[in-house]
């Protein structure tokens, strides 16, 4: 099974030999990569929707791993009884759903170790929740494909030590792994604040005033980032 870089970043975070779920796995690519490469012996799959759940089901059958890979049609973790698995991947979904999945079943993502996320917006967001409901972030990753960016979190349960709220947008690891894609990540990112900076009218309602406020930091503190590196 061929993945595109993003799957491929995800699955070799994976940790070997663990007992995962990938939630949303739509075409079931990821658990038949683990499965295929001995990364792990055995994978859970949900899927909410039918089209797709057929789409892995028929994958699975083609594959001849159905005795390796154990799909289930569901929202999110609830068909996960808690302690079933030790890791949750849940990618290729919008930051709001990632963190709904994880509130909609806090038995089972208190009984797990890690957490892989790659949610596709709201990334801070995510990050920020994360911390504040008690997991430290212990790996990121970065992958360019498509003319986009997406990052990928793997975080365990802990404390992380927050110096500043920029990390939440920047990431905890990031900014330390030496990527050359990280300050093409980061002037990208100045660029979509500046964007939006401009799009606020200068109106003087205390609103408008407060956003222009809090994206001119935003956009100050990623150009301090930038010579850091
Ligand atoms: C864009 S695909 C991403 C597939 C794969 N995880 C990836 O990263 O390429 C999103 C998949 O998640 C499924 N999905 C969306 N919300 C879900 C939920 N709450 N629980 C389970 N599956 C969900 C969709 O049906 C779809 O197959």
């Amino acid at each position: 099974m061929k993945l595109t870089q993003r799957l491929e970043k995800i699955a070799h975070s994976v940790p070997e030999g663990s007992e995962p779920v990938d939630v949303g796995t739509d075409h079931c690519y990821l658990p038949v990569f683990l499965i295929e490469k001995g990364i792990c012996s055995r994978v859970i799959a949900t899927e909410l929707n039918r089209g797709p759940y057929t789409r892995a089901l028929q994958m699975i059958k083609r594959k001849k791993l159905s005795e390796c890979i154990d799909l289930r049609l569901g929202y999110g973790l609830e068909p996960i009884t808690p302690g079933e698995v030790d890791t949750v991947i849940i990618s290729g979904m919008g930051g709001n759903t990632i963190l709904e999945i994880l509130e909609r079943s806090p038995l089972v993502v208190n009984k797990v170790k890690t957490l892989i996320l790659q949610p596709m917006n709201a990334v801070s967001r995510a990050r920020e929740y994360l911390i504040k409901s008690g997991f430290k972030i212990c790996d990121e990753m970065l992958v360019y494909e498509g003319k986009r960016f997406y990052e990928v979190i793997k975080c365990e349960h802990g404390k992380q030590k927050i110096e500043d709220e920029i990390f939440y947008e920047i990431g905890f690891v990031l900014p330390y792994k030496h990527d050359p894609m990280f300050s093409i990540f980061v002037k990208e990112k100045i660029a979509r604040f500046k964007k939006a900076l401009n799009g606020i009218s200068k109106s003087g309602y205390a609103k408008a005033e407060a956003k222009r406020k809090t994206l001119k930091t935003k956009i100050q503190k990623l150009q301090e980032v930038l010579t850091w590196l």
